[in-house]
């Protein structure tokens, strides 16, 4: 690892030129502080990619890792190579900005996040959302107390997901469906606005597409903090309420100004990612008198540029990972909840998804 890494560029490797590894590529390519030094990735498609960037590709990431200086790494693998790729990355006290999910199971995320924090050496977790300037401010507001005391909350993921998408057999199996691909940037959000999350029920329902996996769910959230939450998703329902949508941050889809997650606190509700905080006109209002909006204040921003910023930090142990590799344990432990709560029909405590691990 270099040792001059805070005056000179941070030289980074990609592991894995997929779908989101080339938008990393991109905006590392872009950034000054940052140059791409190499890529690790088997694929014709990558040879092909990286061929017209001019950057140096390697078909293992071991054999990059060995023979590139390099200060950061980026891993943007299959999540089923998460873990063992971040070990690499521990081994050679490499900092990794590692793509959500942390790992596949609880047990796997704890075996990386304790050889990184034994080694010193720093993660991000790619819950890109965290850096959005809308969450950021709904964070800000909920701990400055601006809503009062947090009671109620309530959120949304509802689209419409191509048929094709339902080619790959996988999607149609238990584990391929939007529990455990989409409803954890959800918890994600929920976790970093309103804390820590105690224990989850859910119902899943296969009835709209008849695959094996669920096309649809609610969930119910206990959240430590007292508030009671629930959430709805589904990828049958055409509408524009889902956070990739409403936000415009996303790389994939167009903006549409909506909300999809609503706070309720005992000042104020605040619907977001439009940043509308309704209240009374007096502070001692109650339902018979009118409700008044206002805006927070937001300036925008992309997160994934942002996200990009805090790694380059992180890596030159200048700052704290946004989302550091506990924090990702986290919620990959709370998603994994819901989906053994609604598979054995009960509430499901997050202390639970612990217990059998060291
Ligand atoms: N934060 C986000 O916005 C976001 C968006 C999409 C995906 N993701 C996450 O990023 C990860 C990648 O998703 P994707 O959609 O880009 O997948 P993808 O299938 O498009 O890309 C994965 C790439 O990894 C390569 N690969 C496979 N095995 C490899 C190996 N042993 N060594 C090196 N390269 C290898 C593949 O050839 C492929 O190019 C997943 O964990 C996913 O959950 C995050």
């Amino acid at each position: 690892m270099n040792t001059s890494v805070s005056t000179t560029a941070l030289r980074i490797g990609l592991m894995g030129a997929g779908l989101i590894g080339r938008e990393h590529a991109a905006l590392v390519l872009q950034h000054p502080g940052t140059v791409l030094s190499a890529i690790a990735d088997p694929s014709p498609e990558a040879k092909a990619y990286a061929a017209s960037i001019g950057v140096p590709l390697y078909a293992q990431y071991r054999d990059m890792l060995d023979k590139e200086q390099l200060d950061a790494v980026i891993v943007a693998l299959p999540n089923a190579l998460h873990v063992e790729a971040g070990l690499a990355c521990v081994a050679h006290k490499l900092p990794m900005l590692m793509e959500k999910p942390i790992a596949e199971s609880v047990a796997a995320s704890m075996q990386l996040v304790q050889a990184a924090e034994a080694a010193n050496v720093p993660m991000l977790v790619g819950h890109h959302r965290r850096h959005s300037p809308d969450i950021r401010e709904a964070k800000r507001a909920i701990a400055a107390g601006e809503l009062g005391d947090i009671t109620a909350v309530n959120g949304m993921w509802l689209v419409k997901k191509q048929d094709r998408y339902f080619d790959a057999e996988w999607r149609r199996k238990p584990g391929g469906g939007p529990m455990l691909i989409n409803l954890i940037h959800e918890i994600d959000c929920l976790r970093t606005m309103c804390g820590e999350i105690d224990s989850v029920q859910a119902i899943a329902s296969n009835k709209a597409r008849g695959f094996e996996v669920e096309d649809t769910a609610a969930i119910i959230f206990q959240f430590a903090s007292g508030a009671v939450g629930t959430f709805l998703m589904s990828d049958v329902v055409p509408s524009p309420f889902t956070y990739d949508v409403t936000s415009g941050q996303a790389l994939y889809f167009h903006h549409e100004p909506e909300n999809c997650y609503y706070i309720g606190g005992r000042k104020a509700t605040l619907a977001l990612p439009m940043m509308h905080l309704w209240g009374y006109e007096s502070a001692d209002g109650d339902w018979r008198d009118r409700t008044v909006r206002r805006g927070l204040q937001t300036p925008r921003s992309s997160a994934y540029v942002n996200q990009l910023e805090n790694f380059i930090a992180v890596a030159r142990r200048e700052a704290e990972p946004v989302v550091s590799g506990r924090d990702g344990m986290m919620t990959l432990a709370v998603t994994l909840a819901v989906d053994r709560a609604a598979r054995e029909g009960r509430a499901v405590r997050i202390a639970e998804m612990f217990e059998s691990t060291p």
